[in-house]
């Protein structure tokens, strides 16, 4: 829907074809003020007749309290002093009022860059970060490997991340970081409804690379205490505070993976070259699918791809139908780098898994500034208001 302000009652019919006819009316500087503050309408155009001070104090409020929002100015004339004026408010587009093509052209471009800007901010206007979780439904094939190297990962490389232990009866993620957690996500508990900034700060455990750790309850009785929608709400608050907020699961899909699915930018299935292992993968696409989880939110990597097992990389692809994004290679030094309590991207950076790790993070994971776009290629270019939702059975 396009907001349109106005003083002329019949503009919404003369404009409507090249607004695309949804068109609501405002009528005043108030008005506009407010339904840009109430509703999500990416677009406000300002008739020829409104002042051009009110349009512009209305283009700064926009750029503040909605930087999505796109204003696109009429007037009955063009000239320098009206352009210069509109680029210092803010305002998109300026467009003499009788051109409706070049309005319909100007809509066009000012609705696609609200959807970029969209994909990377949230409704109160800050950065939202991403929420990757890592799955497999078979145990013992990298799940917690992958989530602490990928969390360690980035935040050593500055960016403030949140690795959250959903595996709630038996997750390992503190112990393979050698952390002492104080609270755990059974804390969480208490705050149902309405937990924040602080109420999550105060359940997580800081690691020596940055990383905050939101631990598995030390009682493995405590997951049944833990509902799926608090997951959920932890999460979302969790983007709104985190660049990235890694998500290590227990191998089911627990109401927890389920709420944690629903509010993943990215979901990081792992492969390895075992026939229970693969079937379980295509079982879990297949469950994917049937809950409406779009496939370019998903990447596949194949762990100990080298394994000399009797299956081959090639064989997984046929069986699974999908591409392998990244294949880690099998290694001693990642049972010891676990003992060790130090993640192998960080203790050895030059080893063939850390590097594989990296590329997994570097090409799929990481969104490159400015974009909103993740730097991964064909496979995975999750948008974020094509968050899927199981609750709805589809897209939102
Ligand atoms: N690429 C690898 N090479 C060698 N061992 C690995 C590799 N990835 C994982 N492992 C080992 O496999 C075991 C299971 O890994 P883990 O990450 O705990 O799996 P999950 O969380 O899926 O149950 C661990 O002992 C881990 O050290
Ligand atoms: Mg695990």
């Amino acid at each position: 829907m396009t907001l349109l302000w106005d003083n002329d009652p019949t503009s919404g019919d003369r404009y409507a074809f090249a607004l695309g006819g949804d068109i609501s009316p405002v009528e005043n500087l108030a008005a506009a003020a407010r339904s840009l503050q109430e509703s999500a309408d990416p677009l406000m155009v300002i008739g020829p007749d409104i002042d051009m001070q009110s349009a512009c104090d209305l283009s700064e409020l926009a750029r503040v309290e909605r930087p999505e929002l796109g204003v696109i100015l009429l007037r009955r004339r063009v000239d320098v002093a009206v352009l210069g004026q509109a680029l210092r408010a803010g305002i998109r587009e300026v467009l003499t009022a009788d051109d409706l093509t070049g309005l319909a052209e100007g809509v066009r471009r000012s609705l696609e860059l609200s959807a970029k800007v969209a994909g990377h901010v949230t409704e109160g206007g800050t950065a939202e970060g991403r929420i990757v979780t890592v799955f497999s439904a078979k145990g013992g094939v990298g799940k917690t490997t992958f989530s602490t190297n990928l969390g360690a990962y980035l935040a050593s490389q500055g960016s403030k991340v949140l690795l959250m232990d959903l595996d709630l009866a038996f997750g390992d993620v503190a112990i393979s970081l050698q952390l002492l957690p104080q609270n755990s996500m059974s804390d969480l508990i208490a705050m149902g409804g309405h937990v924040d900034a602080q109420g999550l700060s105060s359940i997580v455990t800081k690691h020596e690379s940055g990383l905050d750790v939101a631990a598995a309850p030390s009682e493995p009785s405590d997951a049944d205490r833990i509902p799926g929608a608090l997951v959920g709400e932890a999460l979302r608050v969790a983007r709104r505070h985190y660049d990235y907020v890694v998500v290590d699961t227990p191998p089911a899909f627990t109401e927890h993976v389920l709420a944690a699915f629903d509010v993943s930018d990215l979901l990081i299935l792992i492969a390895t070259l075992d026939i229970p292992a693969v079937k379980n993968l295509r079982l879990s696409l297949d469950t994917l699918d049937l809950l409406g989880n779009p496939r370019e939110s998903r990447v596949v990597v194949l762990n100990r791809s080298d394994a000399k097992v009797g299956l081959r990389s090639e064989d997984v692809v046929a069986a699974i139908r999908q591409d392998i994004a990244v294949m880690v290679p099998s290694s001693p030094a990642v049972p010891a780098s676990i003992n060790r309590g130090v993640p192998i991207v960080l203790d050895e950076p030059k080893h063939p898994v850390s590097g594989a790790l990296r590329e997994l993070a570097d090409r799929f994971v990481k969104v490159q500034a400015n974009s909103g776009a993740p730097r991964g290629t064909e496979q995975a270019q999750p948008a974020k208001r094509e968050r899927w939702s199981l609750a709805r059975g589809g897209k939102r």
